[in-house]
């Protein structure tokens, strides 16, 4: 990967690129080329260019680096994790039998204490932020712990691996764990702002790096402290995540805890929170009224469905969020969620719509089109990038992976039978009646991809134009 210092040159992607048009339509342009400049902007894009000389020499590009696709490759927008808890990835695949409470105390909070050490600390985000980009997650809302210098350390990692974050200093003042817990609002809405001044001075614009307001969730926050970022949320404009109604038994919690309130959403919009920079994770429980009060607030979703089926959480009714007109996108919550893989929380999604669908009926499936969309196009809107990633478009930045499907060469492939992830080969042609020479359409190739793939097919991987990771 490029390091930060080094300046970009202008590049030509060309050959085949795939993206999200529509929540029902991929757009699939076998003979494009795509000119991102020095910036990491998408300067032009043509889709039928018959030679690509003819194309640079138009644009005056004759000094591009060019990276060109073979057949069974194509460029695709990179992955946009809307909720991740860095800090967990240690613990990712462990959770035992446990449920959302039990899990908290057995698991997450023991492992996000120990992160007080910076060093612990720099371990595990670094291979957090190296394992997410190797799976083509080129943007990600993490949260960290609630320590201050570990939390600047994952922007400082974050920024110079060149992953776009999100990055949030978990706000907890109550029902938390004495070794684990914020002492005061005040003292939560200090390191919380102190976390702020150190992401301004690493990235003033937040180009790359953003702070983002973390109440963990409503049960492990006071209401003062909930006043306190409904307050520091209106004086900066800053984004904020938070979890909701993720487990029976947390639902019923909050209810006891915010008597006053009228349902869980309520909770957050009392206090100012319920905002359309609000990231809600989860969503599973929510009665109509709710859905309607987020609807109506433009507060975004999360859907982990990874961790929901982990943790026995439930499934989210996807469908049902889409349809009132609610933006929906994917996260791995690792680890309440197992994988850190974005490709997993796709293909997820499309296996917990089908099992919400044996109880409420065909129309909660997601198709393959769908569920890509909530991993690119849907994550930008979650994460309020719409304008600047998500898909390829004059004036975006290239966050962009290159997907191969060929894992050994295409002569061998016929021969190659256990194929241990998504691979598409050419048969022999056929002797019988139907010729199944070249058979697969790009519409089946990315669907295997979705079942099949993982991080052997994730080739190389950019964010903001600066490759970011290439597979060895
Ligand atoms: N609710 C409160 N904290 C957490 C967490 O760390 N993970 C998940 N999945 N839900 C939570
Ligand atoms: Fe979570």
């Amino acid at each position: 990967s490029t390091p930060r210092n080094v300046p970009l040159r202008r590049a030509l992607y060309v050959g085949t690129f795939i993206h999200c048009k529509t929540l029902q339509e991929l757009d699939i342009c076998e003979n494009g080329v795509i000119g991102v400049d020095e910036h990491g902007k998408i300067a032009f894009l043509e889709r039928d260019a018959e030679n690509v000389d003819l194309v640079t020499a138009a644009h005056g590009w004759g000094d591009a680096h060019i990276v060109r696709t073979s057949s069974s490759q194509f460029f695709f927008p990179g992955f946009i994790d809307t909720h991740i808890h860095a800090s967990q990835y240690p613990n990712a695949g462990i959770f035992g039998q446990s449920t959302l409470l039990d899990w908290l105390n057995t698991y997450t909070f023991p492992l996000e204490s120990s992160l007080a050490n910076v060093n612990t600390a720099r371990v595990v985000y670094s291979r957090c932020i190296s394992r997410t980009l190797s799976h083509g997650t080129t943007t990600a809302a993490y949260y960290a712990t609630n320590h201050v210098d570990s939390t600047n350390l994952l922007a400082d990692i974050c920024l110079d691996a060149g992953q776009r974050a999100f990055v949030g200093r978990c706000c907890m003042d109550s029902l938390s764990p004495d070794f684990y817990k914020d002492i005061s609002a005040d003292a939560a809405i200090a390191d919380t702002k102190s976390t702020i001044d150190h992401i301004k001075s690493i990235d003033p614009t937040y180009g790359l790096i953003s702070p983002i307001l973390t109440p963990r969730f409503a049960p492990s926050c006071t209401p003062p402290l909930l006043h306190a970022l409904g307050q520091l949320h209106r004086s900066t404009d800053l984004p904020i995540q938070t979890h909701i109604s993720e487990n029976l038994g947390e639902v019923q919690l909050v209810r006891k805890l915010f008597p006053e309130s009228t349902s869980y959403a309520q909770v957050y919009d009392m206090y100012g929170l319920l905002t359309s920079k609000m990231i809600l994770a989860h969503a599973i429980h929510l009665s109509t009224s709710e859905r309607d009060l987020i609807k109506e607030r433009d507060a975004k979703i999360s859907h982990c469905p990874a961790s929901n089926s982990a943790l026995t959480s439930g499934g989210a009714k996807v469908r049902w969020l889409l349809d009132s007109g609610i933006t929906v996108g994917l996260g791995t919550d690792v680890s309440g969620g197992y994988s850190p893989s974005m490709l997993e929380a796709v293909r997820q999604a499309s296996l917990v719509s089908r099992h919400v669908a044996m109880l409420d009926g065909d129309a909660a499936k997601l198709s393959i089109e769908e569920v890509l969309y909530l991993g690119t196009r849907g994550g930008a809107k979650v994460v309020g990038l719409e304008d600047r990633i998500g898909g390829f478009e004059v004036g975006k930045e290239w966050d962009a992976q290159l997907v191969g499907l060929a894992l050994v060469p295409e002569a061998k492939a016929a021969q190659h039978e256990g194929a241990l992830c998504a691979e598409s080969f050419k048969l022999p042609s056929g002797e019988g009646p139907v010729d199944i020479f070249g058979w697969e359409s790009w519409n089946e190739k990315v669907a295997k991809w979705v079942y099949n793939g993982d991080d052997r097919n994730t080739l190389s991987v950019w964010v903001k134009g600066r490759l970011v990771h290439q597979r060895s």
